[in-house]
């Protein structure tokens, strides 16, 4: 693992809270426990798993959903998740978060990401690059590409940007809403927005109005896209053009043929799909074809602590099944600086590190 670990990576399709620790996710069940909210020993086993069912998956989410209701514990989360996709060098993180709201303790869906952000100001272990505006940004030059220097001591560097999803079992009123607080948050580091959440729940046209006006206004889209099948849904996705898609497994000929003749780039979640049997295997995975074609692709971990997986971990398994070299791998991530949701600046600095580790690649 430790040649994937080393690697430095991009990540652009990860959920707030799938990716939980499960250390953290076991405290904060023992100690729900103990209030009374839930019955820690429906969940103690499920957590202490590697290999969960997918019925072990939704459970999970749902004791996730009882744990996200305080400001503090999406603070602590947060700085968590970024620490940890940090110690396995991922460089550029996008982290996407449904904002949620719960009148019986004052949450609102600006207050819960008032506590996301200040989880990014809460890491610790790396200095974070949280900016906002690239093109106000000046690179100082010959700046050291994935280091800086603070206080004479040498530090790791992640940048982080952040999306909203809009949840698919909303209105059309709530999904603009995401998009208005993605708006208003532009200048603390939301970049764009994601739609989400259980594939066979809600349809297209509700999220539309509120993705148009998401377009309108500048901001990034990606979709989760064809996790179900629902040609019908696929192609208005594919025709709406959004930056990426998430996913792209239940399609038709028809399909392939506009995603291929979009160069829509594709978020692929390769542990996810077999967890959520999306996909029966990985030798049957669309990622062999997609790659054969040049398809523009991006390997990530979609919920890393619910499906008990690393970036890392998704590196060494797709070189496994598809197998690719060390260097092909390398060759894919380093792409993918081309289509994550940031400007000249950052991608320029991105292709600075990549240029540096490919040095030391065969080493
Ligand atoms: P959160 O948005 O930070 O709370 O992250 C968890 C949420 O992401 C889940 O409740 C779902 O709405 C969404 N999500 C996570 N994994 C998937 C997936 O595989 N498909 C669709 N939605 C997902
Ligand atoms: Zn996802």
């Amino acid at each position: 693992m430790e040649k994937w670990v080393s690697m430095p990576k991009v990540e652009l399709h990860a959920h707030l809270n799938g990716s939980i620790r499960d250390s953290t996710l076991l405290e904060l069940a023992r100690d729900l426990g103990e209030k009374g909210v839930v019955v820690f020993s429906d969940f103690e086993h499920v957590i202490q798993k590697d290999d969960r069912s997918l019925t072990e998956v939704f459970k999970l989410f749902d004791l996730i959903h009882i744990v996200t209701t305080d400001h503090q514990i999406i603070t602590r989360i947060t700085k968590e998740v970024i620490e940890d996709f940090a110690a396995e060098n991922v460089v550029y993180l996008e982290l996407r978060t449904t904002p949620k709201k719960n009148d019986s303790i004052g949450m609102s869906k600006r207050s819960y990401l008032g506590a996301v952000l200040e989880g990014i100001k809460a890491v610790s272990t790396v200095d974070v690059d949280f900016r906002p505006h690239d093109a106000v940004v000046r690179i100082p030059k010959n700046s050291p590409p994935i280091y800086d220097t603070c206080n004479g001591s040498t530090r790791k560097k992640i940048y982080v940007r952040l999306l909203l999803s809009i949840d698919r079992r909303g209105t059309t009123e709530a999904a603009m809403e995401t998009v208005n607080l993605a708006l208003e948050m532009r200048d603390l580091g939301v970049v764009g927005i994601d739609l989400s959440g259980n594939p066979i729940v809600g349809d297209w046209s509700t999220y539309l109005p509120a993705l148009k006006f998401a377009r309108e206004q500048g901001l990034y889209i990606t979709l989760h896209c064809g996790e179900v099948p629902n040609p019908k849904e696929v192609r208005s996705m594919l025709d709406f053009l959004p930056q990426r898609i998430g996913h792209a497994c239940c399609f038709e000929e028809a399909e392939w043929e506009k995603l291929k003749s979009s160069s829509i780039p594709v978020e692929i979640c390769l542990t996810s799909n077999i967890r959520t049997n999306t996909i029966p295997s990985l030798d049957i995975h669309h990622f062999a074809d997609l790659y054969s074609a040049k398809h523009p692709l991006v390997l990530c971990t979609d919920d890393s602590g619910v499906f008990s997986t690393s970036l890392s971990n998704e590196y060494n398994l797709a070189a496994s099944a598809f197998g690719l070299g060390r260097r092909e791998i390398f060759q894919l991530t380093r792409n993918a600086v081309e289509f994550i949701f940031a400007g000249d600046g950052v991608k320029r600095e991105l292709k600075e590190i990549f240029s540096s580790a490919e040095q030391k690649l065969d080493q």
